[in-house]
């Protein structure tokens, strides 16, 4: 068998024709401009990169994009004030603090800082309490983005085995929240998790989060399982020449499309639907913020 290669970057270009379409109709309507506010602390490449990726695309779809590009050697009470003028600011809808910040600074204080309902990447104490009791919250957009692609591939997910294989905050443990309130079985492996190989041959769903390059071999997949591999992972690539690199995923892309029924490749699979889900999230901010109600397909 064959795997269907699952377009993420395609899909993730229907979603911001979601959001813009939305955000038009919030303007024309309401006169409201959704706002996302991103705070970038140091020079990290990799954080500038996403940082301004993030900004094109927010106003591409029509959004305001606000940038707050601080010293890497901010106090924390420089960071707290900022965040406190754009909890209040009326303009804000979302706000996201680029991630990892610099050592000095408390990564949880600071998320926690951030008013819920602007809390964009869904990582505030409350929307993880919200999440994990089934209430309406902010979902983090990379779970989010996966739970889109599965849907579109699948329709009802109910009472289909899901494995998700790693357990950080920012993935695995929404990803499973997300598929168990999709009424999925649910179990996470990781490191330490006992014949993983075993427990990944019972995957319906399985969803690779652990950030090990091609840890999941082919022989690990049911046949015809959905797979949505969220690694992202740059290794050497001698093939191309001396010092060169290629991204691959927590997957082993060869093997794994031979078994699976579906797949998502690496680039081009979950990575272009996180930033589009931070822009749908950021237009069901602006319309909870203002009592309106929720976009249609951009919610959990
Ligand atoms: N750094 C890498 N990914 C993310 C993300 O999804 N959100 C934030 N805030 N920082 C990140």
């Amino acid at each position: 068998m064959t795997a269907r290669i699952i377009d993420g970057k395609a899909f993730a270009a229907t979603v911001r024709a979601k959001v813009a379409t939305h955000v038009a109709h919030l303007k024309e309507t309401q006169g409201i401009i959704p706002g996302l506010a991103v705070v970038l602390v140091g020079e990290d490449p990799a954080s500038q990169v996403y940082v301004r990726n993030k900004g094109k695309q927010t106003v591409e779809v029509g959004m305001n994009s606000y940038e707050h590009k601080l010293p890497a050697d901010t106090s924390e009470a420089e960071l707290l004030a900022l965040i406190e003028r754009l909890n209040t600011d009326p303009a804000v809808h979302g706000i996201l603090v680029q991630l990892p910040l610099p050592d000095h600074l408390d990564s949880d204080l600071v998320i926690n800082a951030i008013d819920p309902a602007k809390d964009v990447d869904g990582f505030h104490i409350s929307n993880v309490g919200l999440l994990g009791t089934g209430q309406k919250s902010m979902v983090p957009c990379t779970p989010l983005g996966c739970l889109m692609m599965l849907r579109d591939q699948l329709g009802s997910l109910s009472g289909l085995n899901a494995v998700v294989v790693g357990r950080s905050n920012i993935v695995g443990k929404p990803m499973a929240q997300l598929l168990l309130r999709d009424s999925c079985t649910v179990t996470i492996a990781h490191s330490r998790t006992k014949d993983i190989e075993e427990v990944c041959r019972r995957a319906d769903i399985l969803v690779a989060a652990v950030g090990r390059p091609e840890m999941i071999k082919g022989s690990w997949v049911k046949p015809g399982a959905t797979v949505i591999d969220v690694g992202i992972n740059r290794v050497a690539a001698p093939d191309k020449g001396a010092g060169k690199t290629r991204l691959v995923g927590d997957v082993e892309f060869a093997t794994a499309s031979e078994v699976a029924g579906a797949i998502t490749p690496v680039p081009g699979g979950v990575g272009p639907m996180t930033i589009a889900c931070l822009l749908a999230n950021t237009v069901t901010a602006a319309c909870r913020a203002n009592g309106l109600p929720e976009p249609e397909g951009l919610t959990a």
